[in-house]
């Protein structure tokens, strides 16, 4: 696109683009209150300097479903015409973010003519392809409920997909702030046992009445066994298991030539897993509920604040910059002020965007 056409599109959309310095705003800036811009969001992002961006996390529109207030990407007649414009705006988002980032996508699915278009996929698969993505997850939003659906030939549709993509392997990726249930040793009858209860009798029984182990690897298991319960007395580690050979199944497969475990199962006759401590990573599938329409009545997004706090809290350093550049009633932008994240929203309506600088307001008094 030529610069004039280019400028002819910002004055478009935002007839004061000419005097916004985004980048400058936001870097030499330590306030964490969000930047709103109005405007189309590939245009926009050309002001935003490469490789500056931590986190980004947006919801595109549906392909063909909703008609927001200002037009813009959705409403092309073909879906392959969707993808392609969406993809052009993921290639900025690619050129912005650090080299640690990461992308969280979230998008939902269309049919036409009864059927499923697969487009979360196809844009993911292109990502990968074309662009040099890396996908680190395939996240399953379930919602629980879903849109008002009459038919009667398929099952009712309730999950969307998000995906967590990265630049390269080198990203910033913070486990511990977003780990569940942190667990302790306990004392069970006066002694100290693992936090479900593991006190070894069982894995030493195993070992002794073993007819796979030899008697030097018996020895060694419950050497090896001892130790452990040394740290789990100590409180060094919370909880662990103990896979003998030919008591247990290795962890994903008996097969040496898909497990290193089952590898080294069948040379040493035993392995430990070791639980951490923070506690679990949670899993690929979320259970969060959309968010109730009627508390915003112009916007109609189903996108919950819950749905940014893993992402952002795991993949944006407390000192990063978000960017959504899908932010509509700002959801992801809220949720980076209230985690002390600055950010960058850009939506193509200025009423969204209204909206959203109404929002963040609210929680700035909240939080005063
Ligand atoms: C699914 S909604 C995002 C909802 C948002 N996560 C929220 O919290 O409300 C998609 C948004 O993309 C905006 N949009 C569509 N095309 C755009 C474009 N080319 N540039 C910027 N925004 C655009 C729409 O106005 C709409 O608000």
């Amino acid at each position: 696109m030529s610069q004039l056409a280019l400028k002819e599109r910002i004055n478009c959309y935002n007839p004061v683009m000419d005097s916004i310095h985004l980048q400058d705003n936001i870097l030499s800036n330590s306030d964490i209150h969000p930047i709103f811009y109005t405007g189309d969001s590939l245009i926009v992002m050309k002001q935003i300097l490469s490789k500056s961006i931590d986190c980004c996390m947006t919801s595109p529109p549906y392909w063909g479903q909703r008609c927001y207030e200002n037009g813009g990407i959705g409403l092309e007649k073909k879906s392959d015409d969707f993808v392609e414009n969406l993809l052009n705006v993921i290639k900025e988002i690619h050129r912005v973010l650090k080299d640690t980032g990461s992308f969280w996508l979230n998008i939902g699915d269309t049919y036409k003519n009864k059927s499923l278009q697969g487009i979360p996929w196809r844009v993911a698969i292109k990502m990968m392809d074309e662009q040099g993505w890396i996908m680190r997850n395939d996240i399953i939003w379930n919602k629980h409920k879903g849109a008002m659906d009459s038919s009667s030939d398929k099952l009712r549709n309730i999950h969307e997909m998000i995906f967590h993509f990265v630049k390269s392997n080198d990203y910033y990726y913070n486990d511990e702030a977003i780990r569940l249930n942190p667990q302790t040793t306990i004392i069970r009858k006066g002694a100290i046992v693992s936090s479900s209860g593991v006190c070894g009798i069982r894995y030493k029984r195993q070992i002794e009445l073993s007819t796979s182990l030899s008697k030097d690897e018996k020895e060694m298991a419950m050497q090896d066994l001892q130790q452990v319960l040394k740290r789990v007395e100590c409180g060094e580690i919370p909880d662990f298991r103990m896979i003998i050979r030919n008591q247990q199944r290795a962890t994903h497969s008996n097969s040496e030539r898909v497990s290193g475990r089952a590898k080294e199962l069948n040379e040493k006759g035993y392995y430990f897993l070791f639980y951490s401590k923070n506690g679990a990573l949670p899993t690929d599938v979320w259970e969060i509920l959309p968010e109730d329409t009627q508390n915003r009545e112009k916007h109609y997004a189903v996108y919950p604040e819950d749905l940014c706090k893993i992402p952002i809290l795991s993949t944006c350093p407390r000192n990063g910059i978000v960017l959504d550049p899908f932010c509509g009633s700002g959801t992801t932008n809220k949720v980076a002020y209230s985690l002390q994240r600055r950010s960058i929203g850009i939506d193509i309506s200025e009423e969204y965007i209204n909206i959203a600088k109404q929002r963040v307001s609210q929680l700035h008094l909240n939080l005063l």
